[in-house]
């Protein structure tokens, strides 16, 4: 089993790879990191890892993504499975000032990561399994005023996976959508936290371990989401438009 993440730094991928490592998996970390990689790779071999190679590359780097991935594949053969990881919260108010961070957004959140997945399913033989699981977020499901640049990035990829999963249904390929609401990791470093719906890395790479097992779709995580972006998708306009959300 050859487990390719794009994005190990991140902590919910490092949570998740400590769980499959216990299975003697192989990992490939990509990320823009050396000395995190190294790290995190030698912590997966002492947790039971058969392998851990440490891929220093820059994931958004938008023209290098079909080349790199051929590369991947061919020195260390297809995968398995193949985790997209990484992300940008970002602020808002920059973004929405400044084109240039408006598309940073974007092209780390959507473009890149729409394009990794598909470089990873270019060509692959019909028959293998691959399962392909991309972390997106419960704030792709609604625009809201608060965060809707990173919000509309995760959206598309949502669309984009769905469309996938759809494409390769009944076939061998998994594409898996994981929607995590608040998660207590660097990324939210600047958000006060507490409180019941905030989740450790560790939760989340739970259910990430178990929507893997299981083949599903699309996983909400922790599973109080679910319910809670029901309601949030099917408010109505003159309700939704008056929330400070
Ligand atoms: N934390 C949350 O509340 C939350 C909620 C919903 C969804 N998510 C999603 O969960 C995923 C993992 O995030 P996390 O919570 O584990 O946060 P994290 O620990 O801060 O990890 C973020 C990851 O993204 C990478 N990254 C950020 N900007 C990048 C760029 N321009 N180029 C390449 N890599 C970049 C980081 O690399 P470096 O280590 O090199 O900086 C790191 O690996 C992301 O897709 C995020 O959008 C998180």
């Amino acid at each position: 089993m050859t487990i390719l993440i794009l994005g190990a730094t991140s902590a919910i991928a490092q949570a998740y790879a400590r769980r499959r490592a216990g299975e003697g998996a192989r990992f490939v970390l990509a990320g823009r990191r050396q000395d995190r990689l190294a790290a995190i790779a030698a912590d997966l071999i002492a947790c039971g890892a058969a392998a851990a190679d440490p891929f220093v590359v820059d994931l958004t780097a938008i023209d290098g993504i079909e080349e790199t991935a051929r590369a991947l594949r061919a020195r260390f053969g297809e995968f398995d499975e193949a985790l997209i990881a990484y992300g940008l919260l970002g602020e808002q108010v920059v973004s929405e000032q400044d084109p240039h961070a408006a598309r940073v957004m974007f092209d780390t959140n959507f473009t890149s990561a729409a394009l990794w997945a598909l470089a990873l399913l270019k060509d692959r033989p019909a028959a293998v399994p691959f399962t392909l699981v991309a972390i997106g977020s419960v704030a792709g499901d609604r625009g809201r005023a608060s965060n809707f640049i990173y919000g509309a990035a995760k959206g598309a990829l949502d669309r984009l996976l769905e469309g996938l999963a759809q494409k390769y249904g009944g076939s061998p390929v998994r594409i898996i959508t994981i929607k995590p609401g608040f998660v207590d990791t660097p990324m939210t470093a600047g958000i006060p936290k507490g409180g019941p719906l905030w989740a450790t890395p560790d939760a989340v790479a739970a259910d990430i371990a178990r929507a893997v097992a299981k083949g599903r779709r699309v996983v909400y995580t922790p599973w109080f989401w679910r319910p809670i972006m029901l309601i949030i998708r099917h408010l109505p306009w003159f309700v939704f438009k008056r929330l400070k959300i």
